[in-house]
């Protein structure tokens, strides 16, 4: 509704200082809003620097409590753990995902020992990091097998529950694992640990940098597209909400994060869920190498996050979760 006009109306007015803008200004990011992603690795005393992401590492399991203490220190609520996992150990059906003492599994339990419900864990269900093919699921034939993936899914989901993880993230886009996860869950009384489905996961570019982290990237066979979505959807990514609704989903994740915003605002439009965005890692590469590089403003982080929240996003996972902390701070 414009309700004047030029010259009688100027909207620059409510922009000609900065209190005013604060006052004005509709969106805002705080610590409460951000995730931290924890990279794994094995050992003792390793902190190793990952090319594709300059300034994050993995960490081994004892190193962690200093992980979490900083992100507590920053008032992150909570944190993503993805494992890089030994090659060795890696085999066509994932094998080490069921492993009670794989390093998610050991970091679980460290922080949830250390520091009980003072930060909220969120693991991966998926098996990308634990295949010799970096598929998320069972490969046969060249195709990935739902159903059967599923099955596996089920126990690692009841496994990293029993560990102490709070929410579960399945991020392998296969079809009706919210439910059986869910139904799984409610059999062993695990009713408090929430779903947070990666229900709009897109067979995205920009997940390079992820796949060197956790060591998929050159394994990988082929590509995602049989199970991530069509880059060109977006009424498919409403149908995958609604049907992850009903299955039992708390909260929807869309990903990759900002060349999606419109997924996001949709889905909240439509949906009233909360929703998260996944700031992935070949965005955060870009920003940051362009950040280091002095082509961009280093401003330019705080403006991809809070255009999420813009869009209507509850939450963001991101990699700048403690560089941007300590500014809002
Ligand atoms: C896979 C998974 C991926 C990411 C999180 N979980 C990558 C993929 O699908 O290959 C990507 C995150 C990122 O790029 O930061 N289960």
């Amino acid at each position: 509704m414009i309700t004047g006009k030029y010259p009688s109306l100027r909207l620059r007015r409510n922009r000609k200082f900065d209190w005013t803008r604060r006052l004005i200004r509709e969106n805002d990011l705080s610590t409460n809003d951000l995730i931290l992603p924890i990279f794994l690795t094995e050992g003792k005393h390793k902190k190793i620097a990952i090319q594709s992401m300059p300034g994050v590492f993995r960490y081994s399991v004892d190193l962690i409590p200093k992980v979490i203490d900083k992100a507590l220190s920053n008032k992150i609520p909570m944190v993503a753990f993805f494992p890089y996992t030994n090659p060795q150990k890696k085999n066509t059906i994932g094998t080490e995902a069921l492993n009670d003492n794989n390093l998610v599994c050991q970091a679980l339990k460290i922080v949830k020992k250390k520091y009980s419900n003072e930060i909220g864990l969120m693991t991966d269900v998926a098996l990308d990091p634990y295949t010799s093919h970096g598929h998320d699921g069972l490969l046969k034939n060249n195709k990935i097998l739902n159903d059967e993936t599923i099955e596996i899914l089920i126990k690692q989901s009841l496994l990293q529950a029993e560990m102490g993880c709070d929410v579960l993230a399945p991020s392998d886009m296969m079809d009706g694992r919210i439910k059986k996860i869910r139904k799984a869950l409610d059999q062993k009384k695990f009713f408090d640990v929430q779903l947070l489905s990666y229900a709009v996961k897109y067979a995205s570019n920009f997940y390079g940098p992820f796949r060197e982290a956790v060591g998929s990237k050159k394994i990988l066979k082929g590509d995602k597209k049989t199970y991530q979505m069509d880059i060109s959807n977006s009424n498919e990514a409403l149908r995958e909400v609604s049907l992850d609704i009903k299955e039992g989903a708390d909260i929807v994740m869309v990903k990759p994060g900002l060349p999606y915003l419109d997924i996001i605002s949709k889905i909240k439009d439509k949906f009233k869920i909360p929703v998260f965005a996944y700031q992935v890692s070949g965005e955060y590469s870009l920003i940051k190498n362009g950040i280091n590089k002095n082509i961009i403003n280093p401003n330019a982080i705080y403006e991809s996050l809070i255009s999420f929240k813009r869009a209507g996003a509850s939450a963001i996972v991101t990699y700048f979760a403690n560089e941007i902390a300590k500014q809002l701070d």
